[in-house]
């Protein structure tokens, strides 16, 4: 099993790290444009391989994407993150190029590559990829619902003080502040939440969860990485092991959820071919509305691509 992972910055340097933790995979190229950036990241890591006793063997490479040929999975996280102030569609000028180009690396040196986006705006970007790759839905698809539900999961198990562990749960929609967390859906141990926490609390925690970008970005000055990072290798995980774990994924929806054409985040089973099911669950019409207000959040970005001229 071979892995990219393009751009060694805060996220791709920690989803390497944890493929290699992990051992997920027997190769890990890390790509990214400044000179010797990727190179001297993945030294660091494979130097620590002795230590944690991980056979991952880790190479940076700076923009030469014949190293990264044959790879079965590629994440790419190259772009800006947020800055205070910005919001992740602010980076749609930049991130959209520089998305675009290294789709068209990847797919040159890895036809048959499943490319999982992290670069934000993640849905628009995601579909940017889409349309770059030419691959079907299943091959290109973006993380932020692991990442959103983590916030989500962890808040709970705070304010629950139980294990996070035993929290599941489930949230739609685009990566931003019109995601839709569904506490209809959320159990802890099997137990519905609603039945474990007052109202104005969950309330609470729902809007915490649809800011929690923010709020890292507020106290750090740029945006996340742990949890990105770690949520981007859990989705390799389940492709590289062919888990069929189920996810929220953003994908291109045809037609799902009364949607085409728009890339938003739903439930799938994630195994060795990608997305290997979309799973529409039932909403009620109050999510629906939800669900609906996002994906025209979305749409609108979306156009912003398009008035962009790339494709
Ligand atoms: P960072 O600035 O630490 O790393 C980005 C890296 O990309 C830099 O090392 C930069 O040199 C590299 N890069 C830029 N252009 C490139 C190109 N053409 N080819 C190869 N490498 C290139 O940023 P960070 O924190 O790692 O975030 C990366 C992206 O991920 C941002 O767009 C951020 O908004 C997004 N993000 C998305 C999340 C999600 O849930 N989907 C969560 C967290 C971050
Ligand atoms: C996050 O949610 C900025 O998308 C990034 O942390």
């Amino acid at each position: 099993m071979k892995v990219t992972v393009v751009g060694a910055g805060n996220v791709g340097a920690t989803v390497a790290d944890a493929i290699a933790v992990k051992e997920v995979a027997n190769e890990v190229v890390l790509v990214d444009i400044r000179e010797n950036f990727a190179e001297g990241k993945a030294l660091d890591m494979w130097e620590t391989a002795p230590i944690r006793l991980s056979d991952t063997r880790l190479t940076g490479s700076t923009n030469d994407y014949s190293k990264t040929a044959g790879s079965d999975i590629v994440v790419i996280t190259s772009g800006m993150p947020r800055k205070p102030g910005m919001s992740r569609d602010d980076l749609i000028s930049t991130n959209a190029k520089i998305v675009k180009s290294v789709t068209e690396s990847v797919v040159k040196y890895s036809p048959d590559a499943i490319i999982i986006i992290v670069a934000n705006p993640l849905d628009v970007m995601t579909y940017a990829a889409f349309l770059t790759s030419k691959k079907s839905r299943n091959k290109v698809f973006g993380m932020a619902g692991i990442l959103d539900t983590a916030r989500y999961r962890a808040f709970l198990a705070e304010e629950l003080n139980v294990s996070p562990k035993d929290i599941q749960a489930l949230l739609m929609g685009g990566h931003g502040d019109t995601m839709v967390p569904l506490p209809r859906y959320t159990t802890v141990a099997g137990i519905p939440v609603t039945q474990l926490i007052d109202t104005d609390k969950l309330d609470a925690i729902v809007e915490r969860t649809k800011k929690g970008g923010g709020e890292i970005v507020k106290l750090l000055g740029t945006s996340a990485w742990y949890a990105p990072g770690y949520a981007a290798a859990q989705m390799v995980e389940a492709i590289a092991r062919d888990q069929k774990r189920i996810f929220p994924v953003c994908t291109l929806l045809e037609g799902e959820y009364g949607h085409e054409n728009v890339a938003l985040g739903v439930p799938v089973v994630l195994g060795k071919n990608g997305i290997e099911k979309v799973i529409e669950i039932e909403l009620t019409d109050d999510e629906k509305k939800l669900l609906d207000t996002s994906a025209e959040a979305v749409k609108s970005v979306m156009k912003v691509l398009d008035d962009m001229k790339l494709f």
